[in-house]
Formats: C-alpha cells, structure tokens, sequence
C-alpha cells in the first residue's frame, strides 16, 4: 500500500511536470508561456510577405523564423485576419522543457529564439485546438494557454534547432526585431519587413 502510494505520487508529478507553465493563464518564471507548433505553407499570409502580384513568399518568409501568431495576439480586433498590430514584430520564445501531454515531447529548456510574426492562425476549423483563444473560452486555447504561436518550417528551420514535433511549451516576449536579427541573421530584421505588403502600409 505504502508503495503503491509512492508509486502513485511519483506518477502524478511527472504528469504534471510535462507543463512548466501553470495558471490562468499559464505563466513560467513571471512570463507570459505560449503552445508552439510548426507548420509549411508557401503562401505569403496575413502580413502579406510577398510580391503584390501573387501569393508566393519572399525567401526570408520561407526559410526564416517567422510564425503565425493566434488571432488575440495578431490583432486585438479579433475579425482582423490582414495586416494585424503584431504584423512585422518579434517574439523572443524561450522553452520551458515542458510541453502539451499527448502533442509533443520536450526539447530541454531555455532554449531561446526570435520569430517574427509574418501570419495568423486564425481562430477557425481545423485550427480551433491551439488558436481558439476568444471570449468565449477565457482567451485560453484547449491546452490552457493564452497565446499560440505556429512556427513556419519551409525551409527545415524548426527541425535544425530540434523543435519539430516536439511542439515545445515556451515563455514569450516583444524584442527588437533588428538585434535578434543581428545575432541570428535566420531572424528577420525590420527592413525585410518593409518589403511586405502591410510594411509598405506603415502597419
Ligand atoms: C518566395 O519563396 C518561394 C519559396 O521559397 C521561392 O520559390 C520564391 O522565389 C520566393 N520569391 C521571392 C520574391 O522571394
Ligand atoms: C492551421 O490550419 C492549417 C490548414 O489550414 C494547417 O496547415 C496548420 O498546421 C494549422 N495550425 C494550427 C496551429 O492549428
């Protein structure tokens, strides 16, 4: 019995030891903690990232660090699907060695880098598990987390920092797009964002 107990208290706390993050919302070290998961698509999205005259990306949106963010993070106006606030600014992700039970595994912790925000992940079918955060369900998706952040791998640049698939829980703040971009050129940097069509608009 007494064994059983402590097999029982051991199991439970590596349960809950896959999410780091706990709270509503789900904060880590006082930050702020994001789902993460990676997806490819050769469209220029919500920011428009490529030339006017189609839908292809320019080459740094396709081989970048840049992420779709959910819709509460890409525009507080939650029907804004182009050209939202966060368009064009840089999150610093940091894993927390945790991740979502069943969506992932971990990759260590304290791994840090800088996406910009270059798409939404729209709060809609098939993407309402992770980016469903409206006032309906308390700004939080399924997996309790208040932001989502779909990281673009077109070019195998989640899979060389070792973060695909494992769909990491990390921690997230605002920084400076154009000293990330200094320290990892993979991040770009304000000028490339210029070129996109909401950078053209000023937005
Ligand atoms: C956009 O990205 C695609 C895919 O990487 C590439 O084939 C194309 O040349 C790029 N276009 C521009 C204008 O960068
Ligand atoms: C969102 O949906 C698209 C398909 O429309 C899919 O490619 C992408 O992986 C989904 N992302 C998330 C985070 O649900």
């Amino acid at each position: 019995m007494f064994l059983l107990a402590i097999f029982g208290i051991l199991f439970l706390s590596g349960c809950k030891a896959e999410q780091k993050c706990t709270g509503n919302p789900r904060m880590y070290n006082g930050k702020m903690c994001a789902s993460t998961t990676w997806y490819i698509d050769g469209h220029k999205g919500a920011c428009g990232c490529g030339p006017a005259n189609g839908d292809s990306q320019f080459d740094w949106n396709h081989s970048g660090f840049v992420a779709a963010a959910s819709q509460n993070m890409f525009d507080g106006n939650p029907s804004k699907a182009w050209c939202g606030q966060m368009c064009g600014k840089c999150v610093k992700l940091t894993t927390t060695g945790g991740f979502v039970p069943g969506q992932g595994s971990s990759v260590g912790a304290g791994q840090s880098h800088v996406f910009m925000v270059s798409n939404l992940c729209p709060n809609e079918y098939p993407n309402l598990s992770w980016c469903s955060q409206d006032s309906r369900n308390g700004y939080l998706n399924n997996y309790g987390y208040h932001a989502h952040f779909d990281l673009e791998d077109g070019s195998g640049q989640i899979r060389s920092i070792g973060w695909r698939d494992h769909n990491p829980e990390v921690t997230y703040e605002e920084v400076n797009c154009d000293q990330a971009h200094q320290q990892d050129s993979r991040t770009p940097s304000y000028g490339m964002y210029h070129q996109c069509q909401c950078g053209q608009q000023g937005k």
